[in-house]
């Protein structure tokens, strides 16, 4: 699909974490699923998407001349404009990432390294959902039956699943909205596991935009297998 509008869309690609639930010598952002690594699946999409303008990508200090040689140069990404060097946790990955983006940046999305199977639809409806309410977040309804548990185990409640959510990436703002809200997060030492809570906390409506379920996160070993079955269908 063609880019509409006159806006610069950046993308900021986190890929800094040790992967420690894989449990595995190679981090995760570099195994291969059908012979190509994690981290090149997931920049191709953006790479691909005339949308994005450009693509910063935050790894392990260590990693960046492995990374330049063997992901950026080797798979000829010719959008990702800086490496990055993350930090201990995603939330200051994420906020290391920002910092560098091209000082024209309208819109910004956050997408995790290691969700590889973003579909072009979900990228885009995203930035059309940032560019009218300020910000979004890609979500998929939920599926079983959620309970809410107490002491040991035991259920406590059973939720109304018709109002609940899975959240994914990319989330996606405004640029000048989410740099805000991790300067402050920053300042007054908030941690958070996603990047939309540190805008629900200053009362922002954050629109869920529906994505689908082969956005998965790759975090354990059954992981990979379910991986390379989706990456034989895209
Ligand atoms: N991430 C990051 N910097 C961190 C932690 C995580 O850039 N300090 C990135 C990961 O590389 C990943 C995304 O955030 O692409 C989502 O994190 P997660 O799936 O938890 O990956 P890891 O933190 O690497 O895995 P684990 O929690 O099992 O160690
Ligand atoms: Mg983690």
């Amino acid at each position: 699909m063609k880019k509409t509008f006159n806006m610069y869309i950046s993308v900021v690609i986190v890929a800094a974490g040790k992967g420690a639930r894989m449990n595995s010598d190679i981090n995760k952002q570099y195994t291969k699923i059908n012979g190509k690594p994690v981290i090149a699946h997931t920049i191709q999409k953006f790479e691909d998407c005339s949308f994005i303008d450009e693509i910063i990508l935050v790894i392990n200090r260590d990693d960046i001349s492995f990374c330049n040689k063997n992901i950026i140069a080797a798979f000829s990404f010719n959008k990702v404009k800086t490496l990055v060097a993350g930090g201990d946790k995603r939330q200051v990955s994420v906020f290391n990432g920002l910092r560098e983006v091209n000082g024209n940046c309208d819109i910004v999305l956050i997408h995790d390294g290691a969700r590889p199977f973003v579909k072009e639809k979900c990228i885009i409806d995203s930035i059309y959902a940032a560019s009218e309410f300020g910000a979004s977040c890609v979500a998929v309804p939920v599926k079983d039956t959620i309970k809410k548990s107490h002491r040991q185990n035991f259920i406590k409640e059973t939720l109304d699943r018709s109002g609940l959510w899975s959240i994914q990436t990319p989330q996606t703002f405004r640029y000048s909205l989410i740099m805000e809200a991790h300067k402050k997060a920053s300042q007054q030492n908030f941690a958070a596991t996603d990047d939309a809570i540190l805008l629900e906390r200053l009362g922002v409506d954050i629109k869920l935009v529906e994505g689908t379920y082969d956005n998965i996160k790759i975090t354990t070993r059954e992981d990979l297998a379910i991986a390379e079955v989706l990456a034989g269908n895209n």
